[in-house]
């Protein structure tokens, strides 16, 4: 069983579905679980209304992308279960293998007030890996340390108070179209972008998402050719025509004449690629006693399958 986390530090964008969660949905084992990390979004500024609203919108976009409910939960909901387990973990945490994560440092450099959670995450991310009894963490060479630290943490807590932990390996995650930025093609699409205007959000409206296609960046070219190093914004753009249609960008590079008819190509390809994710998701948002439900029968589930590993883990190692 593989667990996979999404973090709701800002809404869902096109890169996030087109890259991670139209795969989970349509490749994703019936066995997998989904959650949204709404708790590692607090390790730095957030603000509450903001976070509450963006997991709400993530889980949404989820389940209105054909993600089962069964198989996604909302990670604060397991809070308690999740803190109580954290402890375990880091009284089994040395200080020095904590501070050997590479991500802090990374993160941590140059800032002002850097939360202790922002240290400590990786021990959180560890106990939402072993409270569910994950074998499998699909994730990123940026995540691949801290799967390693819930390794070591899962073998030296079974050693040494006895078998209670799966232990975790990294997988490969399915991946998707890698979608850059719209405005800035030299980085990723991103949620957490502080462009908005070069991000398309999944509930984006059809017309504003045509404005933002429209001014996406290109070069002193006319005529699309699939060149990602020389020419990187029209070939972000060919990467999304193709993702949304099932198709190669070299065989749609040569379909369109001029940069405009690329664009409004892709533009109604992104539209309608989007459009029955936002109208569920709209109307998942709309019903906010079903969307509690969801989040209710969910977290139960994700407790129950954790609560015998909580508690031994609990119980063996002193409580
Ligand atoms: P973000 O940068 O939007 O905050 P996350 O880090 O929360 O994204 O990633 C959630 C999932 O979406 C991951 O599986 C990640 O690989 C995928 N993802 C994020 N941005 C993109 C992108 N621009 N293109 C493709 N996949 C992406
Ligand atoms: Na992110």
């Amino acid at each position: 069983m593989k667990v996979s986390g999404i973090t709701p530090s800002g809404r869902p964008q096109l890169g996030n579905y087109l890259g991670a969660i139209r795969r989970w949905a349509v490749d994703g084992s019936e066995h997998d679980l989904y959650f949204i990390g709404d708790l590692h979004a607090m390790t730095t500024t957030h603000n509450p209304a903001k976070l509450r609203a963006q997991a709400d919108e993530s889980l949404a976009v989820l389940v209105a992308s054909g993600i089962s409910p069964e198989r996604v939960f909302v990670q604060s909901d397991l809070a308690r279960e999740l803190g109580a387990l954290t402890w375990v973990l880091e009284c089994t945490c040395s200080y020095g293998e904590a501070a050997r994560m590479i991500q802090f440092k990374e993160k941590a450099d140059g800032q002002a007030g850097v939360r202790l959670s922002l240290f400590t995450y990786p021990v959180l991310m560890a106990a939402d890996i072993l409270l569910q009894g994950a074998s499998e963490v699909p994730v990123g060479e940026d995540q691949s340390q801290h799967v390693e630290l819930a390794r070591a943490l899962a073998r030296r807590f079974n050693a040494t108070y006895g078998e209670v932990f799966t232990v975790p390996r990294a997988v490969l995650p399915l991946t998707g179209a890698r979608v850059r930025d719209l405005t800035d093609p030299s980085r990723k699409m991103s949620k957490s972008s502080p462009d908005a205007g070069g991000v398309v959000f999944v509930l984006d409206e059809p017309d504003l998402i045509r404005r933002k296609i429209r001014r996406a960046v290109t070069d002193s070219g006319s005529t699309p050719v699939y060149d990602p190093d020389g020419r990187p914004g029209v070939a972000n753009l060919l990467e999304i025509l193709a993702a949304c249609t099932d198709r190669n960008p070299r065989d749609v590079a040569g379909e369109h004449a001029t940069y405009g008819a690329l664009k409004e190509a892709v533009a109604e390809a992104v539209v309608e690629a989007l459009r029955p994710v936002r109208e569920r998701t709209t109307e998942l948002l709309g019903d906010p006693a079903e969307l509690a439900r969801i989040r209710k029968a969910g977290a139960a589930r994700a407790a129950e399958r954790g609560e015998h590993r909580l508690n031994s883990a609990l119980r063996l190692i002193g409580a």
